[in-house]
Parts: structure tokens; sequence; C-alpha cells
């Protein structure tokens, strides 16, 4: 499903990136651009990052 509507980024991209190294919200950001306009997907992105790091 889609999270960031505005840079168009799914919950699955955003769980690649986390398994592939973005462990922190900053280097989500950095790496697909999420939360990087309006910012209203930072809450669910930082339950996806959580989440994600949690099953690690
Ligand atoms: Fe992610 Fe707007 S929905 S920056």
């Amino acid at each position: 499903m889609y999270v960031c509507l505005c840079k168009g980024i799914t919950d699955n991209q955003i769980k690649d990136a986390v398994c592939g190294g973005a462990t922190t919200l900053r280097k989500v950001r950095n790496q697909l651009g999420a939360m990087s306009q309006c910012g209203k997907c930072a809450m669910l992105t930082k339950e996806i990052v959580e989440d994600t790091l949690a099953q690690q």
C-alpha cells in the first residue's frame, strides 16, 4: 500500500530500505524521499520502520 502519496512510496519499499540498512527515519527519508514534502506520512513511516526493526 502507498504510505507516502507525495513521493509514491509503498510500505514494501520502506521495509526493504530498513532491511538494507536504513534503520532510522532520517535514513529512510534520505534514501527514499519519504516525509520530505507534506510530512503526513511520518507517523505511518515511523511505525513501519519500528515494526520492521522489531522483526529482525
Ligand atoms: Fe509523504 Fe507527503 S505523504 S511527504
